[in-house]
């Protein structure tokens, strides 16, 4: 198995990268549908972590056209198809790692991600989710679609490997490969509520993605 770098494996694929999503990745389409019925109809700034092209967000403008979004993803070549997909949107785009950008404090009334997360250890998902919290207003939440393992020995499983894969490639722990290490539900659960979140809950589940809900208070 060849390991890609984050940005160079979804650049690569940009051109094909929607249709798969809609066509090949099960649970995704109507993942895209429910995401969109959940944000809350108040919402009025929106941070879309890993936001790619903007596939989640079609359903989402359709509700709320004039919503202010800001996507912030590590590839720009996702980003400029995500631009030319919706002109006329009020969109700030950043190009750069969600771990190290700042969103700052209280901005935002609601927070997204979809199928952005499983790629990344349960520490560095747990210190994002706290700055995920810290960016979003009293009252406000975060909604994550994303791939899921099918139970705590599974995700044990994927992270092992993934570590080994580093090991003999020699690829250190702060590069963003691209590698699946999905975390199982109660591991998702354990993580929203230790970054700080009032309540927690898995709203929906299609196979292996699923959808959690996790609000400030
Ligand atoms: C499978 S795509 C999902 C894109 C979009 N949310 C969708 O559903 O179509 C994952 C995206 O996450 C981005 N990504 C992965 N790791 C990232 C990171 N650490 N910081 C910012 N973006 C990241 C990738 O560049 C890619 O565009």
């Amino acid at each position: 198995m060849t390991i890609e770098k984050m940005d160079d494996f979804f650049a690569k694929r940009v051109d094909a990268y929607e249709s798969h999503m809609l066509n090949r990745v099960e649970g995704c389409r109507e993942g895209y549908e429910k995401i969109a019925e959940l944000v809350p109809s108040d919402c009025k700034n929106l941070l879309d972590l890993g936001c790619g092209t903007g596939l989640e967000l079609k359903l989402i403008f359709e509700k709320f056209p004039n919503l202010h979004v800001v996507g912030v993803d590590y590839t720009q070549a996702m980003l400029n198809k995500l631009r030319k997909n919706y002109p006329q949107k009020n969109i700030d785009l950043i190009c750069g790692d969600y771990f190290k950008v700042d969103f700052g404090k209280e901005k935002y009334d609601c927070a997204i991600s979809f199928q952005t997360m499983h790629h990344f250890s349960s520490e560095s998902k747990l210190a994002l989710y706290k700055k995920i919290h810290e960016s979003l207003k009293p009252s406000a939440c975060y909604i994550e679609c994303d791939y899921i393992a099918e139970d705590l020995k599974e995700e044990k499983f994927l992270f092992a490997e993934a570590e080994k894969m580093r090991k003999e490639e020699n690829i250190s722990s702060d590069m963003l490969i691209h590698l699946d290490t999905p975390c199982c539900v109660e591991t998702q659960l354990r993580l929203f509520s230790a970054a700080g979140f009032a309540m927690q809950e898995k709203l929906w589940q299609s196979w292996h993605t699923a959808i959690f809900k996790a609000d400030v208070l």
